[in-house]
């Protein structure tokens, strides 16, 4: 397939504010003159924020990395992660049609798409907006046949679901994305056969649905202030940066007892915004030692409270760890949920067997999901 610029471009691109600072955020995360290192993420939030790369956006983005427009061309042009035509402007549907897919019926699933968005695919609906590729396994074939849209998956689909969420988006609702059959993620279609403690008082969606409800954003156009931007690395450059971009700094948390050295999150130091952790910092280049991350002793019972909560049915927590977690003085979802980078640095300190899990199964949200649901 020849992967070449669409006909019709605009003008111009230009990065929202808050968009700008964070890609000016990224670029300094590679070493002095090699800042063309930062063109496929500055790519991505440029695809993220118009939904489809234009001329203009990648020669915005050669630009400002200080490298030749054709490098740009040639990056934007080899992976088919970009877009380079337009999509729909309320969805763009990616079918997987690899083979747990294609055998469970992705088939039909990619009839839906030339029956009701448009015979081939990269090209627009009547109305402009939806749109639709085939693409390669994605990742989730135990849960064929599936699809994604936005930044979400869609699960154990049948023609008729998928038919329906593509109603439901046309009507301006955004349906829950995971498995569409009643699974809550990856386990057999017949149910748990072990570990079935797992099912009791478990949180109403998977971690991967849960964050999805609760950012909102499966079909969201990005534009930077979904989220605050944190570039600890860079030190007062930070506040500059975020001033920039239109946001107040982020008051540090008060600082407890020094941080044992293992890696960015379990420090709960702030981590970047796409998930990737902190790179080297200047003050690192120039040989002076890096401040310690910020650690905050959480609200702790000195007994367990009449209204204890089971810390189990947060996913992570097994019985070890919860016993572990008591005795530190922890015993209710509430005490979990007000938990920020600080608190879990200190957990990730004090409780034996925490250091890592606190973020990688994102207890805070879980237990938050628990008491909406309690
Ligand atoms: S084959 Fe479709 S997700 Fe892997």
């Amino acid at each position: 397939m020849l992967r070449r610029l669409h006909p019709e471009q605009p003008d111009s691109f230009a990065f929202t504010p808050a968009n700008k600072a964070w890609a000016e955020a990224q670029i300094t995360r590679y070493p002095e003159g090699r800042q063309a290192s930062a063109v496929i993420p500055l790519l991505w939030r440029a695809q993220e924020q118009e939904g489809w790369l234009t001329r203009p956006a990648i020669e915005c983005v050669a630009d400002m990395l200080g490298m030749a427009r054709i490098r740009a061309l040639e990056v934007a042009t080899f992976y088919f992660m970009f877009q380079l035509q337009p999509v729909g402007s309320v969805a763009h549907i990616q079918v997987c049609g690899t083979l747990s897919c294609m055998l469970c019926g992705s088939e039909d699933l990619v009839a839906v798409c030339r029956e009701r968005i448009a015979p081939r695919p990269h090209a627009l609906s009547g109305d402009g907006r939806f749109s639709w590729e085939e693409v390669e396994c994605l990742g989730a074939c135990t849960n064929a046949p599936m699809v994604q849209i936005g930044k979400d998956y869609y699960e154990d689909l049948t023609a008729a679901r998928f038919g329906e969420i593509l109603d439901e988006l046309a009507a301006g609702r955004v349906p829950v994305p995971g498995p569409q059959n009643g699974r809550y993620a990856a386990e057999p279609l017949g149910g748990l056969t072990a570990l079935t403690a797992q099912e009791e008082g478990r949180a109403a969606h998977n971690a991967s649905v849960a964050r999805a409800v609760e950012l909102q954003d499966t079909i969201r156009r990005i534009d930077g202030g979904e989220v605050p931007l944190r570039a600890a690395w860079l030190g007062e450059g930070e506040a500059a940066m975020l001033e920039r971009a239109g946001q107040p700094p982020q008051p540090e948390p008060v600082p407890d007892t020094p941080a044992a050295d293992h890696d960015d999150r379990s420090r709960g130091r702030p981590v970047a915004e796409d998930g990737a952790t902190r790179q080297e910092a200047p003050a690192e280049k120039a040989g002076t030692p890096e401040p310690e991350a910020p650690m905050t002793r959480p609200e702790l019972h000195d007994s367990p409270p009449e209204t204890a909560d089971d810390l189990r049915a947060i996913t992570g927590i097994g019985p070890k760890l919860e016993e572990a977690l008591h005795e530190a003085g922890i015993h209710t979802y509430a005490q979990i949920a007000a938990w920020g980078p600080a608190e879990i640095a200190w957990i990730d300190e004090h409780v034996p067997g925490a250091r890592g899990r606190v973020l990688r199964d994102d207890w805070a949200a879980q237990a938050g999901a628990l008491m909406k649901k309690d």
